[in-house]
């Protein structure tokens, strides 16, 4: 095999000349960067970010609003150094102390019984393990025929092959590229007060009017066809839009009624992004299984988690081997991020960060 010579990019303008060669950037175009783009982020502190060009930016999304507690906090790398340096992974069918003792401490944070947790390496795998989690669910209680699974126009639940096809916007070009869509979704109005879909001229309003929208859907459907309702607390795309404050009772109460499965999406919403730990607890509602991401780590590795009630998680166990969740990704449980998890989640909680949160977010409203 040929070995093709040279050294690699270091300054800056060789840098920006490899990346427009090179690399393939998330959610833009290398045909559409400015001539002194991409900027190359070299370190950061606290809110700000240096370039490589020696200049200095306040980092107002906070990453993919996933950095919460900041850049350069040296104890996620000493906690993830020191991992590293005892066992980076793990042989096939064990696991490891940060594994469980992130599992644990989710268990202590998240409302009520959500007490078991699959680790994944993002957002997008979170939302995917969730919803075969309500899928196989069923089928483990002899509903094989529940397979739908109800999403919120306008919601975002990831960019993998299921999960891309969650939520979105009408004509939304990023999918026309993967038609055909994934089968079994059901599209539900977004319950956004400024723009309400079903006419509601109040936040309550148009809460009310949209939760009892999934309810005609499931109906429609007929109930026995659906598996479960996935929605994040506080939908990013639509500009944020906060639903009145009925809407997750009453979502919580229709999917007990229909025994759907309600997932929550706490990927961009959780570990305080809203002033509660979790989104949901702001209306007092444990959904049956919840999706986090970002700020579970802060960005520092990759990680994610599928946290399932106890009622959901008992039904893959106790019975035929094939009773277990059937579901294998090389990187779930790494022992790595986990370590990085559980460093970062202490900073959250010594530091008062969610506390913060409320006073900063009432401040900026
Ligand atoms: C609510 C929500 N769910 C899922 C995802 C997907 O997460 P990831 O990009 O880590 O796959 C995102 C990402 O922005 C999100 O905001």
């Amino acid at each position: 095999m040929a070995v093709k010579a040279g050294s690699l990019p270091e300054n800056p303008s060789e840098m920006r000349a490899a990346a427009m060669k090179h690399l393939w950037m998330h959610n833009r175009g290398w045909d559409e960067l400015a001539e002194d783009e991409p900027i190359v982020a070299t370190s950061g502190h606290g809110i700000r970010i240096n370039d490589s060009e020696g200049r200095s930016w306040i980092d107002v999304n906070g990453g993919y609003m996933s950095v919460h507690i900041g850049y350069g906090r040296t104890e996620i790398a000493r906690a993830a150094n020191k991992q590293m340096e005892q066992i980076h992974y793990f042989p096939h069918g064990t696991t490891s102390a940060p594994a469980v003792q992130l599992a644990a401490k989710l268990d202590q944070i998240t409302p009520g019984d959500l007490t078991r947790s699959f680790f994944v390496s993002g957002g997008s795998e979170a939302n995917e393990t969730s919803v075969k989690i309500a899928r196989a669910f069923y089928r483990r209680a002899g509903h094989a025929g529940r397979y739908k699974v109800i999403s919120r126009k306008e919601s975002y639940h990831g960019a993998l092959g299921l999960t891309m096809w969650l939520g979105g916007s009408t004509g939304s070009s990023g999918r026309a590229d993967y038609e055909p869509a994934y089968p079994g979704m059901v599209y539900a109005p977004q319950p956004n007060p400024y723009r309400c879909e079903m006419g509601g001229e109040s936040p309550d309003e148009c809460a009310e009017r949209c939760a009892r929208a999934i309810e005609n859907l499931l109906l429609f459907h007929g109930p026995d066809t659906v598996a479960a309702v996935i929605a994040e607390p506080v939908a990013v795309p639509p500009a944020v839009a906060v639903p009145g404050d009925g809407y997750w009772p009453r979502l919580r109460e229709i999917c007990n009624e229909y025994g759907v499965i309600l997932i929550a999406d706490e990927v961009i919403t959780g570990f305080g992004r809203t002033g509660k730990m979790f989104a949901v607890e702001h209306w007092d509602v444990v959904p049956d299984v919840m999706s986090v991401a970002k700020g579970i780590i802060s960005s520092y590795l990759p990680l994610g988690a599928s946290i399932a009630r106890e009622g959901i998680a008992n039904a893959f166990s106790g019975g035929p081997d094939t009773k277990f969740f059937q579901h294998v990704l090389t990187f779930a449980g790494h022992p790595v991020p986990a370590a990085a998890a559980l460093e970062n989640i202490r900073i959250i909680e010594e530091e008062d960060l969610v506390e913060n949160s409320a006073i900063v977010g009432a401040y900026f409203l």
